[in-house]
C-alpha cells in the first residue's frame, strides 16, 4: 500500500505528520510514501530530505492511506477506499463526522487513542501537552522581565520566581519540569492526590485542596468535574496564590465539558504588574477570565495573559516527531504481517476507539473504555496547606506519635534484660537516623538509595567469614553459599545503582 504524507491547510499549522525518520520505518513496515511538495517545510524538513529517506514527491490523497495532523478542507480528493488517519477532533466536530461518513472511506482519530498503557506509544495528545507544557514556559520566560533563578551578585540579590501550575496532568507536569529546571520556586494543585509524588519528583511542591469526594464514574484515565465545595476551597488557595506568584500556568481540563474557571479576573487584578499567566485551556473555554483564545491580552493591572493555542506547533520539528513516531506506532499495530497491509481489528479497543467511520459506515462514539489510572490514592488534606514531604500530616499528631513511641521504646529498654538493651538502644538510633537521612534524600532518588541498600547483606558476609572455618564440612558449605549470595545481592545492588543514577547525569 502506499503512505501518503499531506501538506497542512491552516497556513499557521507548522507540523507534518512523517518525518524523514519516520519515513524510513514506514518503509520498514513494507509501505511506499508519497509525500506532498513543502509538507514539511514549517518544521524544516525539505523535500530532498524526504526524498533521501525514499520517500517521493507527489499527491498525498491519493494514497491508499492518509496521514494528516488536522482534518483536510477537501475530503473529496480521498480516493474510495482509503483511509484517513490523524487529528479529526470527532468530539467537538459533528459537522465533520458527518461529511467523513458520507464517503466510502474509513477515517481514524488519533486524540481519541483511550488512556490506557498499551496505548500510550500512539498517544498524540499526550506527546502534544508535553511539548506544550514546555513551550508554555519558554513562552511565559519570554514575557516575564526577569530571572527564573534566583541568582546573588555584585549588582544586588535576585529572588527566584515563583510559578504556580494548575492541573498536573501531561501539560501540568510538564510545566513543573520545564519551570523548576529554570530554577524558579514551582507549585502545582491538581484535584487528584496521586499525583502529588510525581509533582515532587519534578521539584515542585504540591498543593492540595480537599479530600476527593467518593466517586462511581467509570475511571477513563481523565479527571471528573469538581464538587461546589472543592471549587470553594480552591478559589480560596487560587486567591491566595494570585498575591503571591510571578507566573500561572493553567492546565484543568476535563474531557468533554467546558473548561473550568479557575482563575477570576478579581484574582488576576491582585497580581503583581509583570506577572504572566499561559491559560493552556484557552481552546476549551480557558481557566482564567479574561483570556482570549490564540490572543496575548494585556490587562488593566499589567498582567500578560496569553491564551495560545498552538503551543506544540510552536516547537514544530519536536512535535512533528513525536506526531509521527506515534503514528508509525500505531501503523505498526495495523500491520501485523510487515506487508505494507493496513488491517483494521475492530476487536482490539484501541482501533475500535479510535475509528470514527469505516468504510463508509458511522462508527462514532466508540463504546466507553475503562481503564485503571494511577491507584486512587486517597490522602486526608483538609486544610489548604503547601505539603511537602516533611508536612504532610498534621504537626501535633505527628509529634504526639512521634513522643508516643520515643516514650514506648525507651519503656521497653529500661525493663528488658542487660544483654538486649545495647541491641534495643542500636536499633533505636538506627530507627531515628535512618529517618533523617532518607527523608533528607530528594523523592527521585529513592530507588536507586533503596538499590544501594543491599549492601547491608555484606554483613551475612562477615559473618559467613567467621563461621568458615569452623571445621564443620556442613557449616563451611552454607558459610561459601552464603558469601556467594551475599556477594551477588552487594554487587549487584551498586550495579544497579548505578545505572540508575547514570540517569541523572547529563550526556
Ligand atoms: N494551548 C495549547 O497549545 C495546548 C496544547 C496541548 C494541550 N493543551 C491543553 O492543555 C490542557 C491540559 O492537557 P493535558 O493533556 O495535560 O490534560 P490532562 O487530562 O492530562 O490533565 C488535565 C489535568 O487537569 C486536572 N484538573 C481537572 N479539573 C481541575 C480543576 N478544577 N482544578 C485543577 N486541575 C484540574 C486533571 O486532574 C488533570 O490532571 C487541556 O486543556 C489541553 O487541551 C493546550
Amino acid at each position: 500500500m502506499i503512505i501518503g504524507v499531506r501538506k497542512e491547510d491552516p497556513p499557521g499549522e507548522r507540523r507534518v505528520a512523517a518525518t524523514p525518520d519516520t519515513v524510513t520505518q514506514l518503509q520498514k513496515l513494507g509501505y511506499e510514501v508519497v509525500v506532498e511538495s513543502d509538507a514539511g517545510a514549517g518544521s524544516g524538513f525539505t523535500d530532498d530530505r524526504y526524498e533521501a529517506a525514499g520517500a517521493a514527491i507527489g499527491d498525498a490523497d491519493a494514497a491508499d492511506v492518509v496521514l494528516c495532523v488536522g482534518p483536510p478542507e477537501r475530503l473529496d480528493a480521498l480516493r474510495p477506499g482509503a483511509t484517513l488517519i490523524g487529528l479529526l477532533s470527532p468530539r467537538f466536530k459533528p459537522e465533520l463526522v458527518e461529511e467523513l461518513a458520507k464517503r466510502p472511506i474509513t477515517a481514524l482519530s488519533l486524540d481519541a487513542v483511550p488512556r490506557i498503557s498499551r496505548a500510550q506509544s500512539m498517544d498524540v495528545l499526550s506527546s502534544m501537552a508535553n511539548i506544550a507544557g514546555y513551550r508554555a514556559v519558554i513562552e511565559a520566560a519570554h514575557e516575564f522581565g526577569r530571572f527564573f533563578t534566583g541568582q546573588v551578585t555584585a549588582a544586588g540579590k535576585v529572588p527566584p520566581a515563583k510559578v504556580l501550575v494548575a492541573g498536573a496532568g501531561v501539560a501540568g507536569l510538564a510545566a513543573i519540569g520545564a519551570a523548576s529546571s529554570l530554577g524558579a520556586i514551582v507549585r502545582a494543585t491538581d484535584p487528584r492526590p496521586e499525583v502529588a509524588d510525581q509533582v515532587r519528583s519534578l521539584g515542585g511542591d504540591y498543593l492540595a485542596v480537599a479530600e476527593p469526594e467518593a466517586d462511581d464514574a467509570p475511571d477513563t484515565g481523565y479527571a471528573k468535574e469538581m464538587s461546589d465545595d472543592y471549587n470553594v476551597r480552591a478559589a480560596a488557595l487560587y486567591a491566595d496564590q494570585c498575591r503571591d506568584v510571578d507566573i500561572i500556568v493553567t492546565t484543568a481540563l476535563i474531557p468533554g465539558r467546558p473548561a473550568p474557571t479557575l482563575i477570576t479576573a478579581e484574582m488576576v487584578a491582585t497580581m503583581r504588574p509583570g506577572s504572566v499567566i499561559v491559560d493552556m485551556a484557552a481552546a476549551n473555554g480557558g481557566n482564567v477570565e479574561g483570556t482570549v483564545p490564540g490572543e496575548r491580552v494585556v490587562t488593566p493591572n499589567g498582567v500578560v495573559i496569553l491564551g495560545y493555542t498552538d503551543l506544540a506547533g510552536r516547537l514544530p520539528a519536536q512535535a512533528s516527531q513525536l506526531y509521527g513516531t506515534n503514528l508509525v506506532n500505531l501503523i505498526r499495530l495495523m500491520t501485523p504481517e510487515r506487508n505494507g497491509v493496513l488491517v483494521l481489528d475492530f476487536d482490539d479497543v484501541v482501533q475500535r476507539s479510535m475509528t470514527v467511520v469505516r468504510e463508509g459506515e458511522l462508527a462514532w462514539p466508540p463504546p466507553p473504555v475503562a481503564v485503571s489510572a494511577a491507584p486512587a490514592a486517597v490522602q486526608p488534606a483538609p486544610e489548604v496547606v503547601a505539603d511537602t514531604p516533611s508536612r504532610t500530616a498534621n504537626p501535633v499528631v505527628r509529634r504526639v506519635g512521634v513522643a508516643v513511641a520515643a516514650a514506648a521504646m525507651f519503656g521497653l529498654i529500661a525493663l528488658s534484660p542487660a544483654a538486649l538493651q545495647v541491641h534495643l538502644t542500636v536499633f533505636a538510633l538506627a530507627i531515628v537516623i535512618g529517618y533523617y537521612v532518607i527523608g533528607n534524600v530528594h523523592h527521585a532518588l529513592h530507588t536507586p538509595l533503596m538499590s544501594v541498600t543491599n549492601a547491608i547483606s555484606g554483613i551475612i558476609v562477615v559473618g559467613a567469614l567467621v563461621q568458615i572455618s569452623s571445621g564443620n564440612a556442613a557449616i563451611t558449605v552454607l558459610s561459601l553459599a552464603a558469601i556467594l549470595l551475599a556477594s551477588i545481592n552487594v554487587f549487584g545492588g551498586f550495579a544497579v545503582t548505578r545505572r540508575m543514577l547514570a540517569m541523572f547525569i547529563r550526556s
